[in-house]
């Protein structure tokens, strides 16, 4: 029996996580296993209730479950609050809280979408990279941080044990992909930079199969848009790897496509990298994609069962390949469906 935690959110959550939790079922019920899920409140819809985003009770939720599913937090009706109130600072605590240091997000193009992509065909065609994004240290989290009217500050530090463990993560997957490591850092400029690259050279001498390279942050920037199928896994800091997974998203057509997974060494936490998107909420037209390719995702890093993740991607891909498109990955003028005939046309792949 595996617990799970849906956190639905606000805005499109609760539409695409209720997609992935009907995958889940599915998959479930194909393979004899057995999942409890229980939903929790978080984020806006959480203030709403309790006027806390992110409550003890929820926390200690997801503290003792196998995983935890997201769909997305915030909003406009949010968004005034103070600094430390704002679902944002929900989201940073639950990382730190439940230790979550690494923050997987594939790059993956679906060869039925090339053409949803903005960049040329030749250039994005059979991109498949993996970006380990350290996710509780950084400039999120260092101290001092603050400002007042004529000053404004943060503070980037990393701790050693902190680079190590998601270089050893990024080496360990680089080991079963392509076996290539691109360290992304601002090692010319900023001292925490080359002590993060001192570092993963260092943690690289028991890793010695796998290449290793380093790359400044300007420069990936570009070359992520220039060649992406230059890369097969990518690791960086926390703020590097918010911007360049953002870009690596939108070669991938859509960042509707785009599951990720946030990792510690005692619990894991899934979402789709997409936000809340409440001009859309409601409507039914979100595409649930990212959300059940996070349930794959879970069931990769979570339950260890990589072929079950492969089924879910492969009906992704077929139901892609049947030209069936939400609104976010369709051309001009072509038929589009909603998000619940997009779950059950995966579904039925299943
Ligand atoms: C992300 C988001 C978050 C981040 C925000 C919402 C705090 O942009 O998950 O990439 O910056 O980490
Ligand atoms: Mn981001």
């Amino acid at each position: 029996m595996y617990k799970i935690v849906s956190i639905p959110g606000d805005g499109i959550g609760p539409e695409v996580v209720a997609g992935a939790l009907e995958v889940l079922e599915k998959v479930g019920r194909k393979h004899g296993l057995d999942f409890s899920v229980e939903e929790h409140p978080f984020g806006g819809a959480s203030y709403d209730l309790h006027g806390e985003m992110l409550t003890d009770a929820t926390l200690e939720a997801c503290r003792n479950c196998d995983a935890v599913l997201l769909g997305a937090v915030g909003g406009p009706k949010w968004e005034n609050l103070p600094h430390d109130k704002k679902p944002e600072a929900a989201l940073l605590r639950i990382r730190k809280e439940l230790g979550l240091f690494a923050n997987l997000r594939p790059a993956k193009v679906y060869d039925a979408l090339v053409d949803a992509s903005s960049l040329k065909d030749e250039v994005v065609r059979g991109t498949d990279f993996l970006v380990f994004r350290e996710l509780t240290g950084g400039i999120y989290f260092g101290q001092p941080r603050g400002f007042d009217e004529n000053r404004g500050w943060n503070t980037m530090v990393y701790e050693r044990y902190e680079v190590e463990r998601i270089a050893r993560l990024a080496f360990e997957a680089a080991r079963k992909r392509s076996g290539r490591v691109m360290s992304i850092d601002k090692a010319n400029v900023l001292e925490v930079s080359q002590f993060w690259r001192n570092v993963v050279q260092e943690i690289h001498k028991d890793y010695r199969d796998v290449e290793l390279n380093h790359m400044y942050v300007d420069n990936a920037a570009m070359q992520i848009v220039r060649n992406p199928k230059q890369f097969d896994v990518i690791v960086t800091g926390n703020l590097f790897g918010d911007i360049l997974s953002d870009i690596a998203g939108m070669i991938t057509g859509s960042l509707g496509m785009l599951p990720s997974a946030s990792i510690g060494s005692k619990h894991a936490l899934y979402e789709p990298i997409h936000g809340s998107a409440p001009d859309i909420a409601g409507r039914n037209i979100a595409n649930p994609i990212a959300t059940i390719a996070s349930v794959a995702m879970m069931f990769e890093h979570s339950f260890r069962r990589t072929d079950i993740a492969t089924e879910i991607y492969d009906a992704i891909e077929n139901a892609l390949a049947s030209g069936i498109r939400t609104a976010d990955i369709a051309k001009p003028g072509e038929k589009t469906v909603s998000t619940t005939d997009m779950t059950n046309a995966i579904v039925r792949q299943l």
